[in-house]
């Protein structure tokens, strides 16, 4: 099948990328210049593990990369993949490049033609999208993407389930959503045939599900940090609260980690937008509960730079902090809306000397925060610290020996960010250890 994929970020390069793995003939368009060389390379553009290891796997002759629409000509099947960042000063979703996307590829449609929106956009977009591309002949299918950033390759190829949301009128798919999803079927006919689940719906229910799937695992992840705000109040324990709910299988141990919170170029701006377009929709009152979501995750990172000073007998006015990580989670090279980073410029905003490190983020936060300190390694950023704050739990921080660290820094103070260190272990090494919600 010949395929284009418009928008090559996170989602879209790993999915032109997998979708060539699968036999099709692809083509990734996307405006950044600097991005399609890199692709054209065989280099990917951002740090995905197993992507650069698709990219050769898979070569330039089903792959090829371009910033020219004319190039998606001939394809049968368009996926939109570009972003829906949150407009700014709003909690709504700035949907300027799913426009701009529908816009380049216009001209290059032919009837009989896919357009498959991948895009997270508030329910009631698709309905209007597939109306203005009725003169085209083209047909929009709606298949959320649920991919995590650091696992992308992994859950492109073979997702927990396919979403399709098909035109339908008085609840029946019409014959061209048929047609549509026959296409679409032939795309993804290796994962279906892997028996992964199939949820064939309309498009409002397709729009809503991936919402209402990221709603749910943001208030999983506030839920844990509000018992954390009650642990903190008793002495008592988050991490044994978490295991022990976590072993009841309606509940389930994933997603309880407390800590700094959710963050991301997904939860918190997918959460807002939600909220904005319940109150468009009348139904505000039905996502009211996401906005305690919300504040309980803003206040993990007012509550770190709170340990901060508690720690530090009362001020982090020119007190040395080192920041263990810049990325939004482990795995991945993406900054967008990092607790690490929010927490680490807030507390250089009050006076404290921050030194971030992060092993595959340095580059991004350095152009987004360029007055905080950078170092490469913990051991760069921890020398004569006052006090360290995992902020981020990549492996190599996991690990690190509290002995060797105890050396470089001025004060034996460790703040858990994410609760993933041994506090027995840390303390025996002469370190005040700190987790949240933990004694
Ligand atoms: C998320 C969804 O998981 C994915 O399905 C959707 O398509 C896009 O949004 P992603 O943003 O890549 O994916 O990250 P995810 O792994 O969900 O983590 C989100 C944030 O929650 C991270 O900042 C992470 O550190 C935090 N988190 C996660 C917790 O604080 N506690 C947890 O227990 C789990």
């Amino acid at each position: 099948m010949r395929i284009s994929v418009i928008g090559c970020g996170y989602l879209g390069a790993v999915h032109a990328a997998s979708m060539a793995s699968l036999g099709h003939e692809v083509v990734g368009l996307d405006v950044d210049e600097a991005k399609i060389d890199a692709l054209r390379a065989g280099r990917a553009p951002f740090y995905e593990p197993g992507l650069p290891e698709l990219l050769a796997a898979v070569g330039t002759d089903r792959l090829t990369w371009t910033t020219d629409p004319a190039h998606t000509a001939g394809a049968r099947v368009h996926f939109v993949c570009v972003g829906t960042p949150q407009m700014r000063g709003e909690f709504r979703a700035d949907l300027q490049y799913v426009e701009a996307a529908l816009a380049a590829i216009r001209p290059y449609l032919a009837p009989g033609d896919v357009v498959v929106g991948k895009s997270t956009v508030p329910v009631g977009t698709a309905e209007r999208i597939a109306a203005e591309l009725e003169p085209t002949g083209a047909t929009l299918i709606w298949n959320p993407e649920f991919l995590r950033e650091g696992f992308a390759v992994d859950d492109t190829l073979h997702p927990d389930r396919i979403v399709y949301g098909l035109p339908t009128v008085d609840g029946v798919t019409t014959p061209a959503g048929e047609a549509a999803r026959a296409l679409l079927d032939a795309v993804y006919a290796t994962p279906l045939a892997e028996g992964i689940p199939l949820v064939v719906t309309d498009y409002a229910t397709a729009q809503l599900v991936k919402v209402a799937a990221n709603s749910f695992l943001a208030t999983k992840i506030s839920f844990v940090n509000a018992m954390a705000e009650l642990c903190e109040a008793t002495g008592a324990d988050v991490t044994a609260l978490a295991d022990a709910i976590g072993h009841d299988v309606r509940i389930g141990r994933k997603f309880l980690n407390a800590g700094l919170g959710f963050g991301g170029g997904c939860l918190p701006k997918d959460i807002r937008a939600f909220m904005a377009r319940a109150g468009e929709l009348g139904v505000s009152d039905a996502l009211r509960f996401l906005q305690e979501v919300d504040a309980v995750n803003m206040r993990r990172r007012v509550r770190m730079v709170d340990l901060a000073r508690e720690v530090c007998d009362g001020s982090i006015v020119g007190r040395r902090v080192a920041v263990l990580g810049a990325a939004f989670k482990p795995n991945s090279d993406d900054i967008r809306d990092s607790p690490a980073l929010s927490v680490a410029a807030q507390m250089q905003l009050q006076g404290a000397h921050v030194t971030v490190t992060d092993p595959q983020a340095i580059t991004n936060a350095r152009t987004k925060w360029s007055d905080l300190r950078f170092a490469d390694t913990p051991e760069a950023a921890a020398r004569d610290a006052d006090v360290v704050l995992l902020a981020t739990e990549w492996t190599q921080y996991r690990d690190l020996d509290p002995h060797a660290l105890g050396q470089v820094v001025a004060h034996r103070r460790m703040l858990d960010g994410r609760n993933v260190l041994d506090p027995a272990v840390w303390r025996a090494a002469g370190w005040t250890y700190r987790g949240m919600g933990r004694p």
